[in-house]
């Protein structure tokens, strides 16, 4: 496992809505996700490729990364940037997270950065992502404070226990900070929410 530095977050940055250096840099991810080396990891959501491009250097040619993101376009950006720096172990699929077109158990860890808030229904998305980690499999999640879709450390913490994952710990500050989830390696059982209750939560 990769050492776990204790992460300050500048609070300022993160009201103003950018990257708090020594919070949101793709080595916090890492270290968070622990080790990455040969492993097959999904990243939800990589826009620009910010998080992408480190982490696949850091997976290697014995590992791959998924990528997957409702928009084409951000695929393709960050595809050419991957080849641009020589990586080849990136495979970007289009689409929706509420339905994540992997099978059960596929990935030995999954992240995400700013991206939960944006999906329309966040708790799907959780079971998804469970869904298709393995059993003791790793789930990141980053939130930053001044993003307009950013959720709360507790809201996130309650959606990802329903989902029928273990929240292990926040780094950083409510504002500013990655949440490292797990999926438990027992049974998964995802709490089934009726439908109204549901929506009554959102
Ligand atoms: C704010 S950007 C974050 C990009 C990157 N993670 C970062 O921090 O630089 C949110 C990304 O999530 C993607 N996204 C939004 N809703 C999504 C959904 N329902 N399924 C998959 N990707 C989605 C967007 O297309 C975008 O690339």
């Amino acid at each position: 496992m990769v050492a776990q530095a204790p992460v300050r977050v500048p609070v300022l940055p993160a009201l103003l809505g950018r990257r708090p250096a020594s919070l949101h840099h793709a080595r916090a991810v890492a270290e968070a996700l622990g080790p990455l080396a040969g492993a097959r990891v999904l990243e939800v959501g990589p826009g620009t490729g910010y998080y992408t491009l480190p982490v696949a250097d850091w997976i290697g040619a014995g590992g791959r990364l998924d990528i997957f993101d409702v928009q084409q376009d951000m695929l393709d950006l960050t595809t050419r940037r991957a080849r641009a720096r020589g990586l080849d172990n990136i495979v970007a699929t289009q689409g929706d997270a509420r339905s994540l077109p992997y099978d059960d158990r596929s990935f030995d860890a999954a992240f995400l950065v700013s991206v939960p808030g944006e999906i329309p229904d966040q708790d799907d998305a959780l079971r998804e992502l469970a869904r298709v980690l393995r059993p003791g499999g790793r789930l990141v999640v980053g939130e930053l404070f001044g993003d307009p879709h950013w959720v709360a450390p507790g809201a996130l913490q309650r959606r990802a226990e329903t989902a029928g994952l273990r929240f292990e710990e926040r780094i950083g500050r409510p504002l500013a900070y990655f949440a490292r989830l797990s999926r438990p390696t027992g049974a998964w059982t995802p709490t089934i929410v009726a439908d109204d209750d549901e929506r009554r939560e959102r």
